[in-house]
C-alpha cells in the first residue's frame, strides 16, 4: 500500500500556512468554529489538527483545545504559534487515548480523507465514544473530484471585491508559489488515492459514518470552502 510518509508532510507544512492568505481557507475555519458554537471553557477535541489553524481560532473563541496529530512537523509550527496549546502526538488509526465523555465539542477539517477507509468507521465510533452527551461533532473534507483551481479562482474573487485589483495582483504573485506547492502536494495526495490508501469524501460519506456511529441531528452535506468540501455536524444524544 502506498502512503506518504514523514518527510512528505515536512515538506507540506513548510509551505500550508500559506492557506491562512487564502479567503476560503479562512472563511471555512471561521464556518467551523461557529457551527461548534464555542461557549466559554468547551473542551474541544481538533483531531488532525495540522499546525493549528483551526486549534488557535477555537482558542480565540473560549475553548479550552486539545490538539490530536500524528505530525512532529505540524505540531512543531502549531507551537511556535501558540506556545500554551496542549498538543498529542497519535494516530487517529488507533483507539483515542480519551476517556470516555472527555470532550464537549470534537471538530476536524481535512483530515479525514488522509484516513484509509477502512479506519474511518472505528474512528467516528471513537469520536461518539470521547463526546460527552449533548455535545457537537463538526467534519469537514474535500470532496472528491475536487478543483485546486476553484478555490484559488474564489480566492481572487473575493479578494478584488474586498481589497481591489492592485492589493489582490501583489497578492496573488506572492501567494503564487506557495499555493501551486501546495496544489502540488495535493495531487500527491489524491494520486495516491488511487493506490486505495486515500480517499476523498463522497456525497452522504460522512452523514452515513456519523449516523452508523450513533450520532443523531446530522445536518445535510454542507458545500464549504468553494463548494470543494462537505461539512456535516451532528450531536450525541
Ligand atoms: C490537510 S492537514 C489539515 C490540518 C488542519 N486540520 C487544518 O485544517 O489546517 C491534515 C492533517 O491530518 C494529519 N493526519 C493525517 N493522518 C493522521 C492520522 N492517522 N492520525 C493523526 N493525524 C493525522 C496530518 O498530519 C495533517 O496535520
Amino acid at each position: 500500500m502506498k502512503t506518504l510518509g514523514s518527510n512528505f508532510w515536512k515538506k507540506y507544512f513548510q509551505v500550508y500556512d500559506a492557506l491562512n492568505e487564502l479567503i476560503p481557507y479562512s472563511a471555512l475555519l471561521s464556518t467551523i468554529v461557529e457551527m461548534l458554537d464555542i461557549h466559554d471553557g468547551d473542551t474541544v477535541l481538533d483531531a488532525g489538527s495540522g499546525t493549528g489553524n483551526l486549534s488557535i481560532l477555537i482558542t480565540q473563541a473560549g475553548g479550552k483545545v486539545v490538539a490530536f496529530d500524528s505530525s512532529q512537523e505540524g505540531m512543531a509550527l502549531h507551537r511556535c504559534k501558540q506556545p500554551t496549546a496542549i498538543l498529542i502526538n497519535g494516530d487517529l488509526m488507533n483507539p483515542l487515548p480519551f476517556d470516555n465523555s472527555s470532550f464537549n465539542k470534537i471538530c476536524s477539517n481535512n483530515v479525514i480523507y488522509t484516513i484509509p477507509k477502512k479506519y474511518r468507521e472505528s474512528l467516528f465510533r471513537e469520536f461518539y465514544r470521547i463526546l460527552r452527551p449533548g455535545g457537537i461533532i463538526v467534519v469537514s473534507n474535500i470532496r472528491r473530484n475536487f478543483s485546486p483551481t476553484s478555490i484559488y479562482g474564489d480566492h481572487v474573487r473575493s479578494s478584488i471585491r474586498l481589497y481591489g485589483l492592485w492589493r489582490t495582483t501583489c497578492n496573488v504573485v506572492k501567494l503564487l508559489f506557495p499555493i501551486i506547492r501546495i496544489f502540488y502536494y495535493n495531487l500527491r495526495i489524491q494520486s495516491a488515492n488511487h493506490f486505495h490508501s486515500y480517499s476523498f469524501i463522497d456525497s452522504g460519506e460522512q452523514h452515513s459514518m456519523l449516523e452508523l456511529a450513533g450520532f443523531a441531528d446530522i445536518s445535510q452535506d454542507y458545500k464549504v470552502y468553494s463548494d470543494q468540501a462537505i461539512l456535516n455536524r451532528a450531536i450525541k444524544r
